[in-house]
């Protein structure tokens, strides 16, 4: 049995506490939070846990072998240190760190430590993403060619980080994991309408080899929008997180094969194909739950759980890259070294 605690119990702690309680192989053995009032329901909902109002009772305990981390992001930092330092695996909340620095410093313990690190990228686990990733790696798609994202609502304003380590880091981890890689550049516009922290972002995200991606993220639109489309040479994917019947669409229209004509008569000559639109079948399981269920796998076997180290420094360079750039006016930064890209190749 693995013995988890989750620090922090605001409204993510619970809906973790229900999914970890819900795999075989988990104890939830304790519950944390600073504020008493959120540890009242806990006797009700997990029974079977102890409370503490201070986060160094878990990181402490001999009784825990892991720890989930649901505190605000600005503290992920310093909790999934501590933790390490103590010998527990960590689940952490996106972001794992709001700085590449501290992020590496995380990876690095984690290492050292041989223990398992995972950042709780919850879209990386559900049903349409996991049929996207099968359907790019199989090359389904054919090369990709574009890619838009659009998560948007009158959401919750944080006022420890602005709204790219909020929202937009969501969809530049689920493009990270079908991508399996950093872009050459990010460039952002990022705008505080109400309060310090940006509520309006936009993001670009250029690859070497020609994948173009677009980001919005904001806590600020009347509407509600879960939107994404990867443009394939072969096919196009159409994920929309709100239409529960469809919520993957694959669209084989597109232009025909072949070299486009470079002259004025560029419309009448390029070909178009058009074709059927499917949904494909989607499992039926609640992300969470295979998240946890990656979680006690990896630490079970030892491995590098998916949404592990790897990958979840390159969404924090890529969120620092944006942030950069949104700071500079937009310039375009190099996720990997931080710093403005000067021309594009
Ligand atoms: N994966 C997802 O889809 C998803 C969804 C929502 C929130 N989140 C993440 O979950 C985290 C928490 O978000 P939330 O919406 O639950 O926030 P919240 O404010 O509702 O809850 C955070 C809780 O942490 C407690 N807390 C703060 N510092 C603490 C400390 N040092 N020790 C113990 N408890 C402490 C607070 O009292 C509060 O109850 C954030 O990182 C957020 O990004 C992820």
């Amino acid at each position: 049995m693995l013995r988890v605690g989750i620090v922090g119990f605001g409204y993510w702690g619970p809906i973790l506490a229900r999914n970890l309680r819900a795999h075989p192989r988990v104890r939830l053995a304790a519950v944390c939070d600073v504020d008493p009032a959120r540890l009242a329901g806990v006797a009700a909902a997990c029974p079977e846990a102890s409370v503490s109002t201070n986060a160094a009772d878990l990181v402490a305990s001999p009784d825990l072998d892991a720890l989930a981390i649901a505190t605000p992001a600005a503290s992920h930092f310093r909790l999934t240190l501590a933790a390490l330092s103590q010998g527990k695996h960590v689940l952490v909340e996106k972001p794992l760190a709001t700085c590449a620095a501290d992020a590496e410093r995380l990876v690095e313990n984690a290492a050292r430590r041989r223990l398992v690190l995972m950042t709780d990228h919850t879209f990386l686990f559900a049903p349409p993403v996991r049929r996207l990733a099968e359907l790019v790696a199989e090359g389904s798609l054919g090369e990709l060619q574009q890619y838009s994202a659009v998560r948007v609502a009158l959401g919750r304003f944080r006022s420890d980080v602005d709204v790219l380590w909020d929202l937009a880091v969501h969809d530049v981890a689920v493009l990270d994991h079908l991508v399996g890689r950093m872009p050459a550049s990010v460039s952002a516009a990022g705008v505080a309408h109400r309060g310090e922290q940006v509520d309006v972002a936009f993001l670009t995200l250029r690859f070497p080899d020609g994948l173009l991606a677009s980001l919005h993220a904001t806590w600020l639109a009347p509407v509600k929008i879960r939107r994404t489309l990867v443009g394939g040479s072969r096919r196009t994917a159409l994920w929309d997180d709100l239409e529960p019947a469809e919520r993957l669409r694959l669209f084989e229209s597109g232009l025909a094969e072949g070299e486009a004509p470079a002259d004025e008569d560029l419309q009448r000559r390029i070909g178009y194909r058009t074709g059927e639109v499917r949904a494909p079948r989607l499992e039926e399981r609640e992300p969470l739950a295979t998240m946890v269920a990656e979680l006690v796998d990896a630490i079970e076997a030892g491995r590098e759980p998916i949404a592990g180290p790897t990958s979840s420094l390159r969404v924090v360079r890529v969120v620092e890259a944006a942030e950069r750039s949104a700071r500079l006016g937009g310039v375009p930064v190099d996720p990997a070294t931080g710093a403005p890209v000067v021309a594009h190749p």
